[in-house]
This record gives C-alpha cells, structure tokens and sequence, in this order.
C-alpha cells in the first residue's frame, strides 16, 4: 500500500511540481521562498509544449503521465502548476490518484479566496484550452455573481515565452491582445507563463489594473495544508537537491531561468516518461 493510503508519509519526502514548460517555475520559487526547507522535483513537459493548443484528451493523458512519475518518485504532494492542465484534467487526476497523493492546483485557491469581493469587473488571459474549458468562468461565477468577466485566449504567447523570444516582440504581441480587455479592476494571469510578464502588464495598464498575485495565495493554501496535515518540512536539509526535468533536450532558456530563480542545489535532466 501507498504510504499516503497508511497516513504515513514523512514530512521529507518531496513536492512534485508541473507544467508544459517554464511557467511553473514560479510557483515553485514562491514554494522555495515560503517553505525553504521543501525538496522539489519540477517536471517540465516541453516536448509537448505548448498544452495550450491541445485538445482535452491530449491534455489528461500527458498530465496523467506526470502524476504517475511524481507517485513513482514517491512525492507527499504534486501542485499542478499549469492552468490548461487544472482545467482540463484536475477531476480525472482526482479520481485516480486523490486517496494515493496530495494535490494542489494553481485555480482553485484563487476562487476561494475573498479577493473578488473587491473587484467589480476583471479580466482573465490564457491559453485557448483553459478559456474555452469554461472552468475559471464558471468556478467564478457559482461562487461570485457579482463579478463581470471579460475573458480572453491568447494564443502562442505561453509558446513565446519558453522559447525566450525577445520581450520586444512580446510586448508588441502582448499589446494587441490587452487592448481589447480595458475597464476592469484586476486581471487574472491564469497562465503561469505569464506570470513572468507581471512587470510588463502593470505597465500597460499604468499600474491601475490589480494583478491578482496567484503564486502567492497558491502557495499559502500549500503550506496551510501540508502544516495541517503535518507534512510541512520543517529541518533544513542542506545535502538535498531539488531536481528540474523537462521532456525534451534541455533549452538553454530553460536552464538560465532554473539558475537565475533556484541557484545552488539544483540538477537538471532530460527524462523521457
Ligand atoms: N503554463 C501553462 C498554463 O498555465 C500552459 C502553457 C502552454 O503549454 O500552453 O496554462
């Protein structure tokens, strides 16, 4: 049997994080800044990069494949770091693996929390598979009726942003899409390679539009959880190295993003799954 089926997981053993690519990358930093004493395994899917585009099958499959690595390599907890993924397949991944591992996503923290009572109207960017999923919209809806909900697909821009394409272009890219959500109160990046375009979104509103600091409330449902549970990792654990897989050859955009936001204790490995 499973150690988490016994209840006996021990509070050392690792978090599993994924995504398609780079975008998880920072909830895991905001995982390292909040819990250092977390050991990680991050699993990158870049050869399938971008889910985005991929249809609803595609999606659970792949994803389905990455939990299975993570239960394997006997993680405490996986956070699914990736919105077309939370959107898509979250329930199936629940139905198989609920009793067997703990699991996080980057959507579900952000709904319940109280920050919408602030807001009148907000707008929501991501990749075609999480707008046309319906399940931000419709998650927001059943709990806030309040809330205008302007939401918007942008296709290619997660594609953009791992590839480390110049911010010039992305930024021109950008641009023309975000032209077409204005009026509004806040905005949900619900896409987590977007979250590393933070600076150049507040920018374009002139810092008048709230971004909803999806990392941050993400990761306090985390540690409230797993403290809870009794599965906080409490001692440092200094010879423990925190592992980045991606699915295909290693990018060097990739790998400069791991080094700038993680720094010491890291490898990084291409493993097929
Ligand atoms: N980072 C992912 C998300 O949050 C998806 C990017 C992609 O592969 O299209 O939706």
């Amino acid at each position: 049997m499973h150690k988490y089926a016994s209840n006996c997981f021990s509070n050392k053993e690792p978090i599993g994080i994924f995504d398609s690519g780079i975008g998880g990358l920072i909830i895991a930093k905001e995982i390292k800044i909040h819990m250092p004493n977390e050991t990680l395994i991050y699993y990158g899917d870049t050869k399938n990069m971008p889910y985005g585009n991929k249809s609803r099958d595609f999606i659970i499959e792949n994803s389905m494949k990455m939990v299975a690595f993570f239960y394997e390599k006997k993680c405490k907890a996986i956070v699914i770091a990736c919105n077309s993924i939370t959107s898509n397949a979250l329930e199936i991944i629940k139905d198989k693996f609920k009793r067997k591992i703990l699991i996080f996503d980057v959507i579900n923290p952000v709904i319940k929390n109280n920050i919408f009572l602030s807001f009148k109207k907000i707008g929501i960017i991501a990749t075609p598979a999480t707008i046309y999923s319906n399940f931000y919209e419709e998650k927001i809806r059943s709990y806030y009726n309040h809330l205008n909900i302007f939401s918007l697909s942008i296709p290619s821009l997660a594609l953009l942003i791992e590839k480390g394409t110049d911010m010039k272009i992305i930024k021109f890219f950008l641009k023309n899409y975000l032209n077409r959500i204005q009026s509004i109160d806040a905005i949900l990046l619900a896409c987590t390679h977007y979250l590393f375009l933070k600076k150049e979104i507040e920018h374009f509103y002139h810092g008048k539009v709230y971004l909803i600091d999806i990392p941050r409330i993400v990761v306090q449902e985390i540690k409230n959880k797993l403290e809870e549970k009794g599965l906080l990792c409490i001692h440092p654990s200094w010879n423990n190295y925190n592992i980045f897989y991606t699915s295909s050859s290693i990018s060097n955009f990739f790998e400069k993003k791991v080094r700038s936001l993680f720094r010491n204790n890291i490898f990084i490995k291409r493993t097929l799954i």
